[in-house]
């Protein structure tokens, strides 16, 4: 009855060790990448203020033209990316909505879209939905989780028709340095590449370097989309908000396509997005500082247990401890873990084949679940070593 493509796009790896755990109070879930804070209030403000002030109706399919505006001084400010809010940039049901319709427009069957492996669960995905052809490019530990150019020249064929990117990443915590991002991008201009640059973590990051973004480069606007989501950065995971630039023509191709989708994101989601773009930024500010003394903390933890080996993450909000030396697969492992101290964690392999051998953990959670969790963890872990 169903039709291929549900054969095709697989379920989340995560979604099932979550459901598994959902209401359980007995558990220190360090599986979903939600973070712990709640909205800045003066976003929280906006949103109230919008539905006083009715903003309940359909809009522009990219969004209100205010909220655009707002966007675009927000990519100039943050990203160092010109927008014209008129025809350059969208509004979308979260960094998701904007990645399937990235790949909806971009991607004939066939194609072949080169991939971070580990990477996020939905890119794969996303790929296989605009019937393309995955090719993981693995992540190695000895890089940090990085990417180089020369892995990236290594997969390409003349099939290749995009790159995925996300830096900082989702489950590793690898950072791209600006060196290799520049040459990236120098491939993917010889190649004729596109790239889609899923820029979740934008601000996660506890690297020296200045933060550089693809889609800023030169000759890289017209072949990139940026997706800069308001999940993480301003704790609205729930509001499904997020904004995408690139050329006009590719963001007026996603434009067409999100009214048959979804119309546009919710209006209330929209003007709360224009109040964080605008508003004041030390809430991220703390936030951050807040994420990084739990990462030195996780990081410090985990490498005093017998068996488990962590280079510091360079960002994001995620560790992604290398587990290989117990002998166990990583999927065993994490059920083994989550039955012996109800500590749960989600196996490497949730996030592609190359994550076999390692954890990730998310530490988006409190201080005291992260200490609980490091001490039951420490208690077993070396006992099965
Ligand atoms: C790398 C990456 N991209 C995109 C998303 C989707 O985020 P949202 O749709 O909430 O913006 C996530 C969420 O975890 C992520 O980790």
């Amino acid at each position: 009855m169903l039709a291929e493509r549900n054969v095709d796009v697989p379920p989340s790896e995560i979604r099932k060790i979550f459901n598994k755990i959902i209401g359980r109070t007995d558990i220190f879930d360090m599986t979903v990448g939600i973070p712990d804070f709640d909205t800045p209030q003066h976003i929280k403000d906006a949103a109230k203020q919008a539905i006083d002030d009715g903003y309940t109706k359909y809009t522009h399919n990219a969004g209100y033209i205010e909220t655009r505006e707002a966007l675009a001084k927000k990519l100039k400010r943050d990203n160092n990316i010109k927008a014209d809010p008129e025809t350059e940039l969208i509004c979308t049901a979260g960094g998701m909505g904007a990645l399937v319709t990235a790949h909806l427009v971009l991607l004939n069957p066939g194609d072949e879209v080169i991939y971070p492996d580990p990477g996020f669960v939905s890119h794969f995905a996303h790929i296989k939905l605009a019937e393309g052809i995955p090719v993981p490019i693995q992540l190695k530990k000895e890089l940090g989780f990085g990417l180089t150019a020369e892995d990236v020249a290594s997969k390409i064929t003349p099939k290749t028709k995009m790159l995925v990117l996300n830096s900082p990443n989702n489950p590793t915590g690898g950072v791209i340095s600006n060196k290799e991002l520049k040459q990236i991008a120098e491939v993917c201009i010889e190649n004729d590449i596109y790239v889609i640059a899923d820029e979740a973590y934008e601000q996660f990051r506890y690297v020296e370097e200045e933060p550089l973004f693809i889609g800023s480069l030169p000759g890289m606007k017209e072949r990139t989309v940026s997706i800069f989501s308001f999940s993480k950065t301003y704790a609205m995971t729930g509001w499904r908000i997020a904004v995408a630039t690139g050329s006009s023509k590719l963001i007026g191709a996603m434009t067409k396509l999100q009214e048959h989708i979804i119309a546009m994101p919710t209006t209330i989601a929209q003007k709360a997005a224009e109040a964080a773009a605008i508003g004041p930024q030390d809430c991220v500010v703390d936030m951050l500082k807040t994420f990084r003394k739990r990462r030195d903390l996780i990081t410090r933890g985990l490498n005093s247990i017998d068996g488990v080996d962590l280079q510091p993450p360079g960002g994001a909000f995620y560790v992604f401890p290398d587990v290989s030396a117990f002998g166990i697969k990583s999927y065993d492992l994490v059920h083994q873990i989550l039955k012996e101290t109800s500590v749960a964690t989600i196996h490497g392999t949730a996030f592609g084949k190359f994550g076999e051998g390692f954890l990730r953990l998310c530490y988006a959670v409190s201080t005291e679940r992260i200490e609980e969790a490091l001490s039951r963890l420490d208690s077993y872990l070396p006992k099965i070593l």
